[in-house]
């Protein structure tokens, strides 16, 4: 899966409050080795600005709302995530960017590799660069 895809996550309506899950290979496309969540972002911070060269993620708005900005190295793509029953996943080898954080917003990201700099790609001439040379 090569695509970055917005996936619609099972949702147990419950009057007790409501449930969402994934499970490795079901939901999303990878087996997870790493979690990880964003949060406290103060108003106008940016995270990320980096591609993964191997790393696949899957991202959720578990709380509040941000913005994915993806660049596959032609065009720019942008997703609104504001729902803990769906999330994006982002294959490698796309830049992304976190942005536009509401008060109270938590990411929570989902990877299919446990940390690693030398994964990271932190400069988009570089990253336009490995577009067009892979
Ligand atoms: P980074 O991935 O650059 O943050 P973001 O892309 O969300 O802006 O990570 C920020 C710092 O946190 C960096 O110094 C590495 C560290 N870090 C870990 O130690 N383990 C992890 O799983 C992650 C995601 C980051």
């Amino acid at each position: 899966m090569n695509e970055p895809m917005l996936i619609e996550l099972p949702k147990i309506v419950d009057p007790r409050g409501n449930l969402s899950f994934f499970e490795n290979l079901k939901q999303i496309p990878f087996e997870i080795k790493r979690t990880y969540w964003i949060y406290d972002v103060p108003g106008g911070e940016m995270r990320g600005s980096h591609a993964f060269k191997i790393q696949q993620e899957f991202i959720i708005a578990l709380s509040g709302s941000f913005d994915v900005i993806l660049h596959d190295g032609t065009r720019e793509m942008c997703f609104s995530l504001n729902r803990s029953y769906y999330g994006l996943y982002v294959p490698n080898k796309v830049w992304r960017k976190i942005e536009n954080f509401s008060t109270n917003a938590l990411a929570f990201i989902a990877s299919d590799m446990k940390y690693d700099e030398n994964d990271y790609v932190r400069d988009f001439e570089e990253f336009l660069h490995l577009q067009t040379n892979q």
